[in-house]
């Protein structure tokens, strides 16, 4: 069993950007309200034209960059995503191809806000027993043509946004140390899309109803995230031998500022630890752990040898964690 680590990573954000001043001419919100309840002040949108893999196909060039890998040497790809490109083929596919990359194994997953830390988990398994030596990992949302502009609760909240992550061997003692993941049901429909799959399939009426667009039950998902996002930081802190206080940063998923601080709080980790992008790129699902490495990594926040930990929590409910040592 060799180990394994994340060797590049690149993100490719939207040019558009809308602020909460943009939102309160279009809904009944306020730049106040968005900012006290959520940090978030503005977020990214996608132009007509932009897919959810030729974003991803810019993120992962830059991500092979970073590596030093070819996209000829990679021989597994995995797309996080719940905004693909469409229902099929999956995005990974479109990935596979547009980077010029081999025939592999190349497949979607749809884990939410947690999808990057299943992704990135998979991808350890591949390699640390000798089935893959590199790896592509891709966390792509582009979440805004699933929003109801009329719906003040969810709109002010997500963004769009791509990022990418080459995984291959790791030289001890960096590489990913512990990583653990989560599934409940139970609160599927706290946050979901109704409609367009097999249980109401894409019709007139499903598109009258805004089946199509997200729903949340936000007051419902607040404590649950918080619990979980506790609970399996302290967890994989613990498989992988680390104290909270030896961790040199914490890269929460960025669903609302509330919640991170709550987590930060019972972890007992200073706040300058603790990674935060709310304010500029709002929630992106899946994109959002691996834009804040990236953003980390590229300027100078993460160093070699750096303990880094990682903890998510999405629709589903999913939620997982992930220590690593860069
Ligand atoms: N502007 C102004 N008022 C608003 C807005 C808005 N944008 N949105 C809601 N309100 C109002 C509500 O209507 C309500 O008014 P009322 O008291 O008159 O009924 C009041 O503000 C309070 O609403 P709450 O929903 O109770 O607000 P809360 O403080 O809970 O914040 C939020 C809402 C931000 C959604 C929060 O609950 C949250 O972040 N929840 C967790 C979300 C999450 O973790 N999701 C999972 C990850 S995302 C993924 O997987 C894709």
């Amino acid at each position: 069993m060799g180990s394994a680590g994340i060797l590049g990573t690149g993100r490719e954000l939207p040019e558009k950007v809308i602020t909460n001043f943009d939102l309160e001419k279009i809904v009944d919100t306020s730049d106040e309200w968005i900012r006290e309840r959520t940090g978030i002040r503005e977020r990214h949108q996608i132009a007509p034209g932009d897919t959810t893999s030729s974003l991803s196909i810019k993120a992962a060039r830059k991500a092979l960059e970073m590596a030093g890998i070819t996209p000829q040497q990679l021989d597994l790809i995995i797309c996080s995503t719940i905004s693909p490109d469409m229902p099929l083929p999956s995005t990974a596919a479109f990935i596979q191809c547009g980077l010029g990359a081999p025939a592999c194994c190349a497949f979607d997953l749809a884990a939410a806000c947690s999808g990057f830390l299943f992704g990135a988990t998979i991808a350890e398994r591949f390699i640390s027993t000798g089935k893959a030596k590199y790896a592509l990992v891709v966390g792509a949302e582009l979440l805004t043509p699933y929003l109801d502009w009329t719906d003040r609760a969810t709109c002010v909240l997500f963004g769009d946004g791509v990022a990418a992550a080459v995984l291959g061997p790791a030289e001890p003692p960096s590489g990913i140390l512990a990583s653990e993941l989560h599934t409940d049901g139970h609160y599927a429909e706290a946050l979901y899309i109704p409609g367009g799959g097999t249980a109401h399939p894409a019709s007139l009426e499903t598109v009258r109803s805004g089946m199509h667009y997200v729903k949340m039950k936000g007051k419902e998902l607040f404590k649950v995230a918080v619990r979980s996002m506790e609970e399996v930081s302290r967890s994989v802190l613990l498989q992988a031998g680390v104290g909270a206080d030896q961790i040199d940063l914490v890269i929460p998923h960025q669903a609302n500022q509330r919640i991170n601080d709550a987590v930060r709080q019972r972890l007992g980790v200073a706040p300058e630890k603790v990674y935060s992008n709310i304010e500029r790129i709002g929630n992106t699902s899946s994109a959002s752990i691996p834009i804040c490495l990236d953003e980390c990594v590229r300027g100078g926040r993460i160093k070699k040898g750096d303990l880094v930990l990682m903890c998510a929590f999405g629709a589903g409910v999913t939620w997982g964690g992930m220590v690593m040592r860069w």
